[in-house]
């Protein structure tokens, strides 16, 4: 499996930003991809077109939506459906990223409503999971991380063909956007934790599923992140909002 190397632009850059960004990278990158990894970029909706149309001919980088309605269409104001993302050339979708949980409020029906219908329109997905810091304090990690997988993947059934992918993130909430990483044990144990709940969930089908890292990845410590066990990618916010970083985070 190749390490999935993405980047989560949340709200932010323009459509001229976001082609300025990809161009850059893509001339960062200059022939040099490692064999062994991909790029997938998270842009925001508008941004979304661009983006696609910058990558059409580029087989090593995908693009992804950070969010759609687990709907094929119909009358919900303000929402994007899958076929609507599958339209303009995307390929990925965030579902259950910290900040839609906690700022946003979606609940785990909801997340896994969209989880399922998201792998069944035939869009991969990034499972996003991660324990808040009063939960880590309390000893909670592997409850936490275990619940938000039965619940959030409990519709899914089949992982294991290429048109049905599934990817789990996981972010530890204390570490995303805050400067704060995760120290290697942590990261390993709770990769480890992950690993073993997707073997109960789906059996073999789970060796299927990359688990990426994500809070706080820098060009500074993305090499020791991505060595470290059962790590198959990183998921970066910040960090990836700059070509030149981004790209530091893709070779490390
Ligand atoms: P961060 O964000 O890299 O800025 O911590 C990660 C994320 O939210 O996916």
């Amino acid at each position: 499996m190749k390490k999935l190397m993405a980047a989560n632009w949340k709200m932010y850059k323009t459509q001229r930003e976001a082609k300025e960004t990809i161009r850059e990278l893509i001339s960062l990158i200059n022939d040099n991809m490692p064999s062994e990894r991909e790029i997938l970029i998270f842009p925001p909706f508008t941004s979304l077109d661009v983006v696609c149309n910058e990558i059409k001919e580029i087989e090593y980088i995908h693009a992804g939506a950070q969010n759609f309605y687990p709907a094929i269409e119909g009358a919900y104001t303000g929402e994007i459906s899958p076929k609507m993302l599958l339209d303009v050339g995307c390929e990925y979708a965030l579902v259950g990223h910290s900040e839609r949980r906690h700022i946003f409020l979606e609940q785990d029906d909801l997340l896994a409503k969209k989880a399922h219908f998201g792998i069944d329109s035939g869009l991969k997905i990034i499972f996003c999971v991660g324990e808040k810091l009063e939960e880590r304090k309390a000893g909670k990690v592997e409850d936490v991380l275990k619940e938000q997988l039965k619940q959030g993947l409990k519709k899914i059934k089949d992982v294991s063909s290429p048109e049905k992918v599934l990817n789990i993130a996981y972010e530890p909430v204390w570490a995303i956007g805050t400067g704060e990483v995760a120290g290697e044990k942590e990261i390993s144990e709770a990769h480890a934790i992950i690993r073993k709940e997707l073997r109960s969930m789906f059996g073999t089908q789970a060796n299927n599923i990359r688990i990426l890292y994500g809070g706080s990845v820098k060009p500074e410590n993305a090499d020791s992140i991505i060595s470290i066990d059962n790590v198959d990618g990183v998921l970066v916010g910040g960090a990836s909002l700059s070509a030149k970083s981004f790209s530091k985070i893709i070779f490390a």
